[in-house]
């Protein structure tokens, strides 16, 4: 028997997640919750550019609340706790890409509401992604497992966001291309939800590896354009913002034992000063012995494959999709409660491998 399964929005992330839904004969798409009027009534397969599937587009979240499913896949631009918590309540599950990584690092208040809307409604709820949600998170903890000391654990995320298909997510949220004092942290509301949502990510390892932290900090650096262009079909001007560095720490003793970092970018130009790891993903463990692994998510590594830059880009958002879509049935057999990777088997792509 297939679990019932909802899509909650469908921006990049969301028709990726459609896509791999509908492909899954354990899964079966009972239905779809948008936003935008134009998708409002429009079939769920058409609308991801796969055949009809009978299962119609709606922007009735009460109706979707009302439904018999077994899970929803919650990707909207910006996550809603009540919502969730409502969704939980009515007994379905909630795999999500959006937020509660590790809900175990949120204020104490929040993290009560989300346990007891999953024990009114017998459900679970599990955030995942690519990062945060893998390499920052589940990636370090699998390669701890090498190690039989650990000092430092340090991720890098590289990336130029241009090719990115989320304008919204680029400049509006993440405030690319505005004034300097706007994308600061203290004047930017979103840059603090993400900090908090990283932050959870070195709790996360932090509690997998046994170590204890003093204190959690983030400290931002910002890039400016030198140069006018233009990204995602708005001009950037010189002066605004081009490059983001965050780094997310966990502390101990004063010294940072658990780092995420990131380097991102719109445009042409990478900063002179910042670091230069692979662009992707670095995870390196210096301890005992000391590992490192590249992770890397793109179209194809067959060189003999056309694939265009864009094919490329959208290897994250897909790679984010699915590894939400792939917890869906180990989520649903988990039992009630917040689950995370500490939590749960490990997620595999149990039939991804049918086209081998
Ligand atoms: N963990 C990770 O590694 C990772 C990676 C990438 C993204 N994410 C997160 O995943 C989520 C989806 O990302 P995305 O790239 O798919 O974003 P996106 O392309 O910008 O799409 C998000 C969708 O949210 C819906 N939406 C519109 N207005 C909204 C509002 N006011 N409040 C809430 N939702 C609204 C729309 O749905 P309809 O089009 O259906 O109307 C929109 O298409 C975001 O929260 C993002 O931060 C996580």
């Amino acid at each position: 028997m297939a679990y019932k399964v909802v899509q909650w929005a469908t921006g990049g992330v969301g028709m990726e997640a459609l896509r791999g839904i509908l492909r899954n004969p354990q899964l079966e798409l009972v239905g779809t919750l948008v936003y935008s009027a134009e998708k409002d009534g429009q079939d769920a397969g058409v609308l991801c550019g796969l055949d009809r599937v009978g299962v119609a587009a709606t922007r009735d979240r009460e109706g979707i609340l009302a439904m018999d499913a077994d899970c929803v896949c919650y990707t909207p631009l910006t996550p809603d706790l009540d919502e969730v918590c409502r969704i939980l309540e009515s007994g379905k599950n909630v795999v999500t890409t959006a937020f509660l990584f590790y809900p175990r690092f949120l204020p104490a208040a929040d993290l009560r509401r989300i346990e007891a809307a999953c024990t009114r409604g017998h459900s679970a709820v599990h955030g995942t992604g690519i990062n945060p949600g893998f390499v920052g998170d589940l990636l370090a903890l699998v390669m701890s497992g090498m190690c039989r000391r650990i000092e430092h654990v340090h991720i890098t995320e590289r990336g130029n966001w241009s090719l990115y298909d989320s304008p919204e997510l680029i400049f509006d949220l993440s405030r690319f291309g505005c004034e300097p004092q706007e994308t600061a942290l203290e004047n930017h509301a979103y840059a603090r939800f993400m900090s908090g949502l990283f932050l959870q990510s070195v709790g996360m390892v932090a509690q997998g590896i046994g170590t204890r932290l003093d204190d959690i900090r983030t400290l931002q650096e910002l890039e400016l354009a030198k140069a006018e262009f233009k990204v995602a079909g708005r001009m950037v001007r010189p002066g605004t913002v081009s490059g983001q560095r965050y780094r997310w720490q966990g502390l101990r003793d004063g010294r940072p034992v658990i780092e995420i970092e990131a380097l991102w970018t719109i445009g042409p130009d990478y900063p002179a000063q910042w670091p230069k790891p692979s662009e992707g993903w670095t995870v390196t463990i210096e301890g005992d012995p000391s590992v490192r692994a590249t992770f890397l998510a793109v179209a194809t590594f067959d060189r003999s494959k056309k694939a265009s830059v864009a094919d490329h880009a959208r290897g994250p958002t897909i790679a984010t999709a699915m590894h939400a879509v792939n917890a869906i049935v180990p989520l649903c057999q988990a039992g009630p409660g917040v689950k995370t990777f500490l939590d749960l088997p490990v997620i595999t792509g149990a039939h991804a491998g049918t086209t081998c």
